[in-house]
């Protein structure tokens, strides 16, 4: 195959257009659709063939087609065309136009050659129309009538006809049809079964049958063949090689009388998996899917009462190459070593060719060939293309394309440069990366200033070309340019090493108790380079503080990021770090607050008894609020108090530790509630929920009754109303009038 290819890679460049230009990367042509086999009736020859091919590829694939490996012009052809890659045939002809086709796609990238695929007719021609002489036997004999099968192409189906059509010969243990050869046997000829007897075949392509002339059947008269014993007629060969994944099928049938029975064995003795059918009374064995396990001897026995005949065969395994190892598309640089490796399993073990842009390659000079290993040392720019791996066995070839791209530039920078001002703080290590793209690696060179780097214990280069320097100090400021060279070119990159020194905290937050409802600072004040960004924060018990607390404020300036709290609450109590971070360093400091307030509220008052002047009370402790309960007062209030009241109790002074009191110089028949409220250091708290209504026993009148007065009432009743007065210590003077009418015969009324 010359290849005119290289000339028209020129034609597909202008064919690309803007297509190529917008979508970026030009790359190989890779299938889409490979051509695939064909099998064509020749009766429908007047219709067109095509043979699909379609790649894409940018710039765009172009195409061409070879038949039985030449190429095909199409410049002259008037009966050949491409439409896209399809190559379409009109005017079949069956000696021009059977055979294996290829398609080839290329582009300015590469070629790649397609799988075979191959064009075929299908056609049976006519059965000789000679008349067939009559077979005579005696019955109880076997006989075999022959079919004669015309030529053909294409897969053919038999039956036979029995005297007229459409009377078809039933198969039985006693008659059988040969798939293979067409053939008719009957295994013991009855009266029945004289007559005129027509093969039938049909082309499962064409579809098309033909008939024999009849052979006629007649049973001689000297008399009937006695038993005799079987005599296998329809035998597989002694190999049948079968392709995996395969129907597989097996005829055994034998003459004989009686009518022999036939049975199927492995050789191995294994009993056959339940996939495998016996079909026609054991004359036929499918095995559907053929795989390797299937492989071995296979054995089929005839028998009857006369005795047994066994035919014996191989069944061998063979499968076409299927990868199991590939390659991927490949960018490497110009000078660097290529190593790709392709395996495909199949029986027999496949062979393999490497094709580049649809040629074989050959071991030469850098390249070398061995098996699916394909090298080449010191990749040039000639050597970018189109790869194939191609595996193939008697039984087929399979083709795996891939692409090379070989990379060449001079060093690039973009995306890489150095930073245009770093900083760094004395005493950490600074590393300065020096990445150019370039193909091949570019060879690189530090320089500060106009000096050339040399390196030392602090000061190292590795091999990517990142220069390292460990205790960095103000010496080491300056500009930095990494120099990077290849074959192509030479390119550079420059960046300024500011070395500052360590920032320190002048004054942070100290640990501090601070009454609820004051506002405080904390201090946050460093000393740092002059050079160096700043920025503050405050965590406050491991959150950032935000600007969403209102008791919140940052100020400070450069140099200093207090935090001020505006009237603290107790929930302000915790952990408070305030975060230094510059462009080379990140510090803190760390305080704890503690924030105090009045008691919180007792609870659970309870009134354990109650006399006519005393109740005994009892509460729980609440929260102290970051300084201990020093002492504990009560308060109560009744329907004829305005508000609370402290009441006066036994002991006198509660101390924090206590949790029960008796109130005292209550007054008899009230009902009162109590409440506690503790103390601290910092103040009073809140008071504890009120206590149930309580109320007194009743008791003696402490005074008098006075404003005695009456009137009114019945003859022989007397109403008489008083005012009665009690005068507990600190309440005002509490009277109720009270009302009794009295029968007039007593003399004492006592009243309640
Ligand atoms: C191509 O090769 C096949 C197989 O060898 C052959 O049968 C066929 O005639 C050939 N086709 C042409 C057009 O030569
Ligand atoms: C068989 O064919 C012959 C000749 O065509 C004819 O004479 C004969 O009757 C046929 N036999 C039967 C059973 O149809
Ligand atoms: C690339 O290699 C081929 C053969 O291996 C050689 O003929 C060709 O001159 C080389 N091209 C370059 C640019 O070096
Ligand atoms: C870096 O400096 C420290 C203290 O000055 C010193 O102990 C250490 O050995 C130095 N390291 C190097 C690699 O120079």
């Amino acid at each position: 195959m010359t290849l005119p290819w290289k000339q028209l890679l020129l034609l597909s460049i202008i064919d690309c257009l803007a297509e190529c230009l917008d979508s970026g990367s030009f790359h190989g042509p890779r299938w889409r659709m490979e051509p695939s086999d064909l099998f064509i009736p020749v009766d429908s020859m007047e219709e067109e063939a095509t043979l699909t091919c379609d790649a894409k590829g940018i710039p765009p694939s172009q195409y061409r087609w070879s038949l039985n490996g030449t190429l095909i012009n199409l410049e002259l052809d008037h009966r050949r065309r491409l439409s896209g890659g399809n190559l379409i045939i009109r005017s079949l002809d069956r000696y021009q136009d059977g055979g294996r086709y290829q398609c080839t796609a290329y582009n300015t990238m590469g070629a790649v050659l397609s799988r075979r695929a191959s064009l075929q007719f299908a056609y049976l021609d006519h059965f000789k129309l000679h008349t067939r002489s009559a077979v005579s036997v005696r019955e109880g004999q076997g006989v075999v009538l022959l079919c004669g099968t015309p030529t053909s192409s294409g897969d053919l189906s038999y039956s036979w006809v029995f005297n007229e059509y459409p009377y078809f010969v039933q198969q039985d243990n006693r008659r059988f049809v040969s798939q293979e050869t067409g053939n008719l046997y009957i295994a013991k000829v009855e009266p029945s079964d004289v007559g005129n007897y027509t093969c039938v075949v049909m082309n499962s392509i064409t579809k098309g049958k033909v008939h024999s002339s009849p052979t006629s059947l007649v049973l001689r008269k000297d008399g009937v063949m006695g038993e005799y014993e079987p005599k296998i007629e329809v035998h597989f060969p002694d190999t049948v090689p079968a392709a995996k994944g395969s129907v597989v099928t097996l005829e055994c049938f034998a003459l004989g009388n009686p009518v022999p029975e036939i049975t199927w064995k492995r050789a191995n003795g294994v009993p056959f998996p339940s996939k495998v059918k016996m079909k026609y009374s054991n004359a036929v064995l499918e095995i559907p899917s053929f795989q390797q396990d299937d492989t071995g001897g296979y054995e089929c026995v005839a028998e009857n009462k006369m005795g047994k005949n066994i035919a014996t065969g191989r069944l061998a395994f063979h499968a076409k190459p299927q990868w199991i190892q590939t390659m991927r598309d490949t960018a490497l640089a110009i000078e660097e070593r290529l190593h790709w490796e392709c395996r495909a399993n199949g029986k027999p073990k496949p062979s393999y060719n490497w094709l580049k842009n649809g040629q074989v390659l050959i071991t030469e000079e850098r390249v070398y060939v061995d098996n699916g290993v394909l090298l080449i040392s010191s990749l040039n720019l000639s050597d970018a293309g189109m790869y194939q791996c191609v595996a193939e066995n008697k039984y087929g070839v399979i083709y795996f394309s891939t692409e090379l791209m070989v990379l060449a530039s001079s060093p690039d920078f973009t995306g890489n440069l150095l930073r245009a001002l770093l900083k760094a703080k004395a005493g950490t290590i600074v590393t300065l990366e020096c990445k150019p793209q370039a193909y091949p690696t570019a060879s690189i060179l530090w320089k500060k200033g106009n000096q050339p780097i040399h390196t030392n214990d602090r000061i190292t280069l590795s091999p990517d070309g990142t220069l390292r320097i460990t205790n960095v100090t103000k010496y080491d400021a300056g500009s930095y340019t990494c120099f990077a060279r290849n074959r192509f070119g030479t390119s550079s990159t420059t960046g300024r090493l500011l070395v500052t020194d360590p920032t320190r905290i002048t004054q942070g937050p100290v640990d501090m108790e601070i009454i609820v409802g004051e506002s405080i600072v904390l201090p946050c004040q460093i000393a740092c380079d002059p050079v160096l960004d700043v920025f503050f924060s405050w965590a406050f018990n491991g959150q950032l503080i935000t600007k969403t607390d209102r008791h919140f404020e940052l100020v400070g300036g450069r140099t200093a990021g207090d935090l001020m709290i505006r009237n603290i609450q107790l929930n302000h109590a915790g952990k408070y770090i305030c975060v230094v971070d510059t462009d080379v360093e990140s510090l803190s400091a760390v305080a704890i607050l503690i924030v105090k307030g009045p008691p919180g509220p007792p609870d659970t008052v309870a009134v354990e008894e109650v006399t006519d002047s005393t109740a005994q009370l009892s509460w729980s402790r609440g929260r102290d609020n970051g300084s201990p309960i020093t002492s504990y007062l009560i308060q109560t209030r009744t329907p004829f108090t305005v508000g609370w009241q402290r009441v006066d109790t036994v002991p006198e002074v509660i101390d924090g530790n206590t949790l029960t009191a008796t109130v005292v110089d209550l007054n008899a028949w009230v009902e009162y509630e109590f409440r506690v409220v503790a103390k601290n250091s910092v103040g009073v708290g809140e008071p504890s929920p009120t206590s149930l209504q309580t109320r007194t026993e009743d008791a003696v009148p402490d005074a008098a009754p006075t404003d005695v007065g009456g009137g009114g009432g019945s003859r022989s009743e007397l109403v008489v109303t008083w005012e009665l007065c009690f005068t507990p210590s600190l309440f005002p003077r509490n009277c109720r009038t009270v009302r009794a009418s009295v029968t007039l015969s007593r003399s004492v009324a006592s009243v309640r």
